[in-house]
């Protein structure tokens, strides 16, 4: 559930009206409620056993206040880059909250986190091991590590955003799990604590998740038995959401706490969890205006002033948004099927393709739903297009919490070498 919703004939984020938003900030712009993140994240750690660790993917919403808005909860952070841990720092969240995922961490990152003080390193190979025992060693410290198990089950999500099955680059094969393992407790400067899994994201079904978390059930034991201290278990992210209004809603919470709940009975170690879509993805939408409504000949399409720069996973992943009419429409009135698109020159620079909205013209505004997570942090200023902004809301008040860069300002970041001066 959400707060965004029609008062007055107008969509509305909790108290703000959406319209009078684009009037003060301009199209198009990211629009987040707290009273949802705060909701989502309540119902998700109410589901979950009292210690654990919900450590928010800020891979999926970035922003400085939507993280504070979740610090202020409770919530940790899982960081994938030197950026994230640093922001995640900037936005009030502790450093023995903060667990650090990714293939590719590199020893200046490293460095970072140590000094930090993190909670945890997630690693994900022996090379990177070798390269975090060595950086702590030389700064006089140990790593809290756990090795990320690549369980080898299928998702059942799209292909681009799988991570559990054996052809993908992430995490150790379960068959070297106790290798990895002995090779870890040989390194002076590392310090077992656990073990990590990830699978994917979007995933609908609880199934694939209890299947991994049972692999790592039996490796808790094994690892166990071979003297390992095993106290720790990270599970991940990965629980999808609804991006379409119907009956077939993933799994709740709920459900999901309920599983893992009965497969770690008994084990006696503090679970983490890195959800990211779960908090962020229904707590914003990214508000734009039609700047043109053009009859082709096949197509009428919808031309809307945000592009694929702003929310590329349409493009990327042919993922489905749910597109509302800021203005409240009539029970059974008219509708017209738009293809909705960007002013971006790309043919894949389409939002949503035979969609049926009331007849709209220029200048009136949409909506595009379910765009809080990897929307904004995944936008780029492609064509000359500075990304939208961000607006967060709470009740009635609002603040611009990212702002428009200008095309001065992108300008300013590119840089004449001297031989092409004057
Ligand atoms: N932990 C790790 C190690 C991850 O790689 C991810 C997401 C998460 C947690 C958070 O997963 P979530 O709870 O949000 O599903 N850009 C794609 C999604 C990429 C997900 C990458 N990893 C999309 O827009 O669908």
């Amino acid at each position: 559930m959400n707060f965004f919703s029609y008062k007055n004939g107008i969509l509305s984020a909790e108290e703000v009206a959406l319209d009078h938003l684009a009037e003060e900030v301009g199209t198009p712009f990211y629009c987040y409620s707290s009273a949802t993140l705060e909701r989502h994240y309540k119902i998700f750690s109410g589901a979950l056993p009292k210690d654990s660790l919900i450590a928010f993917s800020v891979k999926a919403n970035g922003n400085l206040a939507v993280l504070k808005t979740l610090a202020k909860m409770g919530a940790g952070a899982d960081v994938v880059s030197a950026g994230e841990l640093k922001k995640a720092r900037a936005a009030g969240i502790v450093a023995d909250k903060i667990v650090f995922s990714g293939v590719g961490k590199t020893v200046d990152e490293m460095r970072l986190a140590l000094a930090e003080g993190i909670y945890q390193f997630n690693v994900e190979s022996e090379p990177e091991l070798e390269a975090l025992n060595g950086v702590a060693l030389a700064m006089g410290k140990r790593a809290p590590v756990t090795l990320r198990i690549n369980p080898d089950v299928d998702a059942k999500t799209h292909a681009k955003i799988t991570t559990g099955t054996s052809e993908t680059k992430f995490g150790i094969p379960f068959a070297h799990a106790r290798e990895a393992y002995k090779l870890a407790a040989s390194l002076k400067g590392i310090a077992i604590v656990g073990i990590d899994v990830h699978i994917g994201s979007q995933i609908t079904d609880l199934e694939p998740f209890e299947a991994a978390f049972r692999r790592v059930r039996e490796l808790t034991l094994i690892l166990r038995s071979d003297g390992h201290p095993i106290t720790r278990l990270d599970l991940g992210g990965g629980l999808g959401v609804p991006y379409i209004e119907n009956n077939q809603h993933p799994p709740d919470p709920a459900a999901y706490g309920a599983m893992v709940t009965k497969v770690t009975a008994g084990l006696d170690c503090r679970l983490i969890f890195e959800p990211g879509r779960l908090i962020a993805a229904n707590a914003g939408l990214l508000v734009t205006r039609v700047i043109y409504a053009k009859r082709g000949e096949a197509k009428t399409f919808l031309i809307v002033d945000a592009g694929m720069n702003d929310l590329i996973r349409p493009a990327l992943y042919d993922s489905h948004h749910e597109i509302v009419p800021l203005r409240e429409p009539e029970v059974g009135g008219e509708r017209v099927k738009y293809d909705v698109v960007g002013p971006v020159c790309e043919t894949s620079d389409l939002f949503a393709a035979a969609r049926s909205l009331p007849p709209l013209k220029s200048g009136d505004l949409v909506a595009i739903q379910s765009a809080g997570a990897y929307g904004a942090v995944m936008s780029s200023s492609y064509n000359a297009r500075p990304p939208a902004p961000e607006v967060l809301v709470k009740g009635a008040e609002w603040s611009i919490v990212r702002v428009r860069r200008t095309h001065e300002q992108l300008i300013a970041e590119d840089h004449i070498p001297g031989w092409l001066a004057g």
